[in-house]
């Protein structure tokens, strides 16, 4: 087992609801100003389904994050790229090495997060492979201590997750940058280091990503079409650790990828299930995915029945039942006929609309599913029980679930700061209600969640 971990969830309504709504109509934006949007569609678009498709990747030239992008309206629904969205942040990360004073850097340095990959804390990974062969990729799970290159033909990258629970600059920085996407949808910041040559190859994601150039230039290869985990499963190279899928230069023959140069401070936005492969094209080339976070249906009901074992009342707890069984004339008993079915499903529907219906307990489950982290830790965050009265003090308001809970009602601060902390909240009441409202004392509910 691991340390008990305080988690703070503060949730009041469904903010998520209203985002989902608003993504629901779907239509690329064919003209705008900014945009570079070629109007045909590819004579390749015809190949699939012709909605999985699109004609090209836009790109947003010096991007005013996040209004030019969320303008564009590709969040959720194609990749985009934007040049120069994070220019000031990557210059400064690149004069902080020339200069002498003191910068207000927010993005850890190379070094930095070259120490964090040999921290056993961390979650870190290398992975290695000779270009163009596709069988030769080799995974070693972290701590890397020294990076030893057996083979001088090897590229390398060196990738670690959860860079933001050991960086609160960082942490905030994406809290502040990405204010537009609720805190619940952030899974982690993951960072890769590599040289000239290295990569993870092509493969594709579950999730919504922000893939930043943080230093150096990276290639990227973005496919134009969704990959179902169909296709991607039974479409990856056999035998290897990683996954990488084995179709990538048929969809570039076909048209079906672009290629751009990121440069410090450009950053590619991709939804989920658009292929990509990354290949830095000098050293020292440092970048960060945001990686953003959704349950699925699978997840949710996989969780839900791990939390409805302990139970022991409500209507999971009912079961079938057929004292009517001998009261008629049956001629059909090895048959699951019609009556038995629909009993069976009535059951079932009955218990799960019991707890959709129940909001605290929707909440509180959903809350607990989207924010917990996907990364198992034994030591990290300290749990508050294992602290001191002193150290506890030095924590203030901090120190304490409560007056945690109770700093945040009262504005001071953001829970997120908290190293090791992920939270969510939304808020209980009508669709018009605002961001402002979410602190207000009489319309929120507080889980506190161990
Ligand atoms: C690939 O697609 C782009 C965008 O539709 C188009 O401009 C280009 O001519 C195509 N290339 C080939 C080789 O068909
Ligand atoms: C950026 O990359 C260059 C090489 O391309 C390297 O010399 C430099 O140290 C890197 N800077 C940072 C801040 O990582």
């Amino acid at each position: 087992m691991h340390g008990q971990v305080y988690a703070f969830v503060i949730l009041v309504c469904f903010m998520f609801l209203e985002l989902t709504c608003a993504f629901t109509a779907t239509s690329i934006p064919k003209i705008c100003k900014r945009y570079v949007f070629p109007t045909s569609s590819s004579k390749f678009a015809t190949r699939r389904n012709e909605n999985e498709c699109i004609s090209e990747i836009p790109i947003i030239l010096d991007c005013n994050f996040p209004d030019d992008f969320i303008e564009s309206k590709a969040w959720g629904r194609y990749p985009i790229l934007l040049r120069n969205a994070f220019s000031k942040e990557a210059t400064a990360l690149i004069n902080q090495q020339n200069e002498e004073e003191e910068l207000d850097v927010e993005w850890p340095s190379w070094s930095e997060v070259m120490d964090l990959a040999s921290d056993d804390e961390a979650e870190s990974r290398l992975i290695t492979h000779i270009p163009s062969k596709d069988d030769s990729w080799e995974l070693e799970l972290g701590p890397i201590e020294n990076l030893q290159m057996n083979h001088e033909d090897r590229k390398w990258t060196v990738l670690v997750n959860d860079v933001d629970r050991f960086s609160p600059s960082l942490s905030e920085w994406i809290c502040r940058r990405f204010d537009m996407i609720p805190q619940w949808r952030r899974d982690d910041a993951q960072i890769s280091l590599s040289d000239l040559g290295g990569g993870i190859g092509a493969h594709c994601d579950d999730f919504s990503v922000f893939l930043i150039q943080m230093n150096g230039t990276r290639q990227w290869e973005v496919g134009k079409r969704k990959i179902s985990s169909k296709e991607e499963l039974e479409g990856h190279v056999p035998d290897i650790d990683v996954r990488i899928l084995n179709f990538w230069d048929q969809e570039e023959g076909l048209n079906l990828t672009k290629k751009f140069i990121l440069e410090p401070g450009d950053a590619l936005y991709l939804p989920p299930r658009y292929g990509h492969k990354g290949t830095a094209v000098s050293d020292g080339c440092m970048t960060l995915s945001v990686g953003l976070r959704a349950p699925s249906a699978k997840e949710m009901m996989t969780r839900l029945s791990d939390d409805i074992v302990d139970s022991i009342e409500g209507k999971f707890m009912a079961r079938y039942q057929d004292p009517d069984l001998l009261d008629g004339e049956f001629d059909n008993r090895n048959c699951i006929d019609d009556v038995v079915r629909n009993k069976a499903k009535q059951l079932l529907r009955n218990a799960v609309e019991e707890i959709l219906e129940d909001e605290n307990r929707f909440d509180s489950f959903f809350g607990k599913l989207v924010t917990e982290s996907k990364r198992m830790r034994f030591d990290y965050p300290i749990s508050l029980d294992t602290l001191n009265v002193d150290e506890k003090k030095d924590l203030g308001a901090w120190g304490d679930p409560e007056t945690a809970i109770e700093a945040v009602r009262d504005g001071d601060g953001f829970l997120f700061t908290a190293e090791g902390l992920s939270w969510a909240y939304s808020i209980l009441g009508g669709s018009d209600d605002k961001l402002t409202r979410t602190f207000s004392k009489s319309s929120h509910q507080m889980f506190l969640f161990s």
